[in-house]
Parts: C-alpha cells; structure tokens; sequence
C-alpha cells in the first residue's frame, strides 16, 4: 500500500504538470508542403513539426485531425546519415519510447533505396506511416 500510494502521488504530480509536462494542443496547418518544406515552415513560424511522446499526446493528436483525412506529416525523420537502415528519432531530440506505426512501417525492413523517409499521420488508423519525404501532406505541428 506504500508503492500504491506512491503511484497515486505520482500519477498526481504527473496530472498537475499538465499542461506543461503533456503537450496537448496540436494543430493542424492545410498546406501541403514535402516534409523539409513543412518542417522549414514549422521552424520559421513556432516551434517543430508535432513531436508525440506517449499515449495522452496521440490523444491530443487525434483530436486534433477529428474531421480531416489523409496522411499528415510529423517531426519523425529517419537518420540519413545512419547506416544501420530503420533509424527513426524524433527532429525536437526527444527519444522515441511511445511508438504507434501501422503494421510493417517504422520496422527498419522498408526499402530505402528509393530516397529519404518521414513519418506521417494516417487521419483512419491514426497510426504512423513511413513516406518518401518529397511527398507533399498537410501537417501537424
Ligand atoms: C505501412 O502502413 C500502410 C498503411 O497501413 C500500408 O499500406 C503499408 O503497406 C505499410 N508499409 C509497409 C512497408 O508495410
Ligand atoms: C521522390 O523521390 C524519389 C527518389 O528520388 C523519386 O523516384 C520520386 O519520383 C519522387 N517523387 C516526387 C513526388 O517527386
């Protein structure tokens, strides 16, 4: 009963430092940009393209893509420099723990041969998928 209520108080402090520990406001811009182009854009006029760290974050994500469809960019990059092929980080420098991609993306498997890849939004599943990063989308940020 001690870790309990040490749980408890943690889960407590973790639900008072929303706002500010949990980014929950997203927002979706409507210009299709390839994902150098949105990410410029994101850079230039607020911060990033949206970072998502855990589960509440996705939430927030899905709330914000309520009405919308297609495929949306985020700030998920794979390293084209690494050569060990699957190397996804978040551009914010976040480390990648919560994870949400559609069956076979973000795996590592994916052919690379054909150009660079970023990660997008998927407005259905709202799960993430690997795109060649010349594609242009809309964006959440
Ligand atoms: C990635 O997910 C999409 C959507 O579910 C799917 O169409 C695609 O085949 C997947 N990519 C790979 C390499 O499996
Ligand atoms: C994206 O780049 C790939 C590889 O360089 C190329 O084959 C493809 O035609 C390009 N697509 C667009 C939409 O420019």
């Amino acid at each position: 009963s001690l870790s309990l209520s040490l749980s408890l108080s943690l889960f407590s402090l973790s639900l008072s430092l929303s706002p500010h520990g949990v980014h929950d406001h997203f927002h979706v811009v409507n210009e299709r940009k390839t994902w150098t182009e949105a990410q410029k854009y994101c850079r230039e006029k607020y911060t990033d393209l949206a970072t998502i760290e855990n589960q509440e974050e996705m939430d927030a994500v899905k709330a914000a893509l309520n009405g919308v469809s297609g495929y949306f960019w985020i700030g998920l990059r794979q390293d084209p420099k690494q050569t060990i092929r699957g190397f996804w980080f978040w551009v914010s420098g976040s480390t990648i723990c919560y994870q949400n991609w559609a069956p076979g993306n973000g795996t590592g498997v994916e052919d690379c041969s054909n150009g660079e890849r970023s990660g997008a939004v998927q407005s259905g599943s709202k799960q993430w998928i690997s795109l060649l990063e010349n594609q242009t989308l809309n964006f959440i940020l």
